[in-house]
């Protein structure tokens, strides 16, 4: 058996309560944290309250065979950050369960997706998203931008996810934004509408923080973050954003 358990969009304790009390009842629980960086200073109470260590896993665990091992022979529970099938492929170890006979269960969260309404943009609104990853010597992709383009022909909105390793490790909102200008002049064009682009900073958190791209205190702000470049704006979102400095 196999439980996908999404913690929600930043504390650990964010967790559904239902997935609380299921996970007493697991033989084993992990705690994967590479595709989002989320708060576990929640971790050591949540063990005493399960009555089971928590082991964070990485990457390499959770693509191996390893957890469909475990999940064939005990009750798997896995905490994911956010919604466990939000931009994630877990959703492969789900169809791998269902070849090889073994039952899921799935405990959706609260997700960077839906919180990007908390800008007053319309969730309707949004075309697909796209990421931009940490970019190094040799890799500096620039395929994002087309999802951007597409989205902003049809008038859409577009999340825009920002890599993260940890708290050292990640894409600035501020480069994010050099890179973006920089390939709009590349191909000299001018799609993105500047000012009233969006820059979203640990949402969900105590700290978290919603500003305009063009405001000066984006040049400190700590993971993870995301960029909502905005498409056709109907009037309630225009007064929306007004409110955003
Ligand atoms: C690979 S996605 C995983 C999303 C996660 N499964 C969810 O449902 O929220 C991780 C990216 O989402 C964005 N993100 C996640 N949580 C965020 C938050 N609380 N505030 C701003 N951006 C966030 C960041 O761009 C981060 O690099």
């Amino acid at each position: 058996m196999l439980y996908l358990i999404g913690t929600g969009l930043y504390y650990l304790n964010d967790l559904p309560l239902r997935a609380i009390n299921e996970m007493k009842e697991c033989d084993e629980v992990l705690l994967e944290r590479y595709t989002n960086l989320n708060d576990i200073s929640f971790l050591k109470e949540l063990e005493k309250d399960i009555g089971k260590k928590i082991e964070v896993v990485g990457r390499e665990v959770m693509e191996s065979d390893i957890i469909l091992e475990k999940a064939a022979k005990e009750k798997l529970a896995v905490l994911i950050p956010g919604d466990p099938l939000a931009a994630t492929t877990h959703f492969s170890l789900i169809q791998e369960c269902k070849k090889r006979g073994i039952t899921t269960r799935i405990f959706h969260s609260s997700s960077i997706f839906t919180a990007a309404g908390e800008t007053g943009l319309s969730l309707y609104k949004f075309g697909g998203t796209t990421s931009i990853p940490i970019y190094s010597e040799h890799f500096h992709p620039e395929s994002f931008f087309d999802v951007i383009e597409k989205n902003i022909e049809c008038g859409y909105h577009s999340l825009v996810l920002l890599e993260v390793k940890n708290k050292e490790e990640f894409v600035e909102p501020y480069k994010a934004i050099e890179i973006l200008k920089g390939i709009e002049r590349k191909k000299e064009i001018k799609i993105i509408d500047w000012k009233n682009v969006i820059v979203i900073s640990k949402i969900g958190s105590d700290e978290q923080k919603i500003l305009k791209a063009n405001n000066n205190e984006i040049k400190n702000l700590e993971p993870p973050c995301s960029l909502i470049i905005t498409g056709k704006l109907n009037e309630n979102e225009k007064e929306a954003l007004k409110t955003i400095n």
